[in-house]
């Protein structure tokens, strides 16, 4: 019984959240937060112009960490993994 509870709470939340995606409700704290801590050296022009793939972000998030950005684990999560799914390719 427990086991089909499962298989019925799983598929709705995964419809919950990717609802919330394309809504662009759960994007805008990921937003908020690249411009506080990506646009000190740069405009935010200079993120969005460009599709990259998801080790491309990887790289370029790291990158950005050498070059001075400081960014909390839980920061990088939820930056890399907007511009992956926004500006992925
Ligand atoms: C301490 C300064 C600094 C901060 C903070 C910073 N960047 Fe950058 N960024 C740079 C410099 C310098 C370049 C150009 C050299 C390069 O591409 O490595 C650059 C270039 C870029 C590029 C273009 C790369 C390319 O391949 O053309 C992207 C995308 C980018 N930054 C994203 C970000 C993101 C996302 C953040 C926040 C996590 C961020 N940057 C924060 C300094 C910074």
């Amino acid at each position: 019984m427990r086991g089909r509870l499962l298989i019925v709470v799983f598929p709705c939340f995964f419809l919950m959240v990717s609802a919330c995606d394309m809504s662009g409700f759960s994007s805008e704290p990921a937003r908020r937060m690249i411009k506080k801590k990506c646009t000190i050296c740069h405009s935010s022009n200079r993120i969005y112009d460009q599709a990259r793939s998801a080790g491309e972000w990887d790289r370029v998030v790291l990158r950005m960490e050498r070059h001075g950005a400081f960014l909390t684990d839980k920061e990088r999560a939820i930056i890399s993994n907007y511009l992956k799914d926004g500006y992925g390719r």
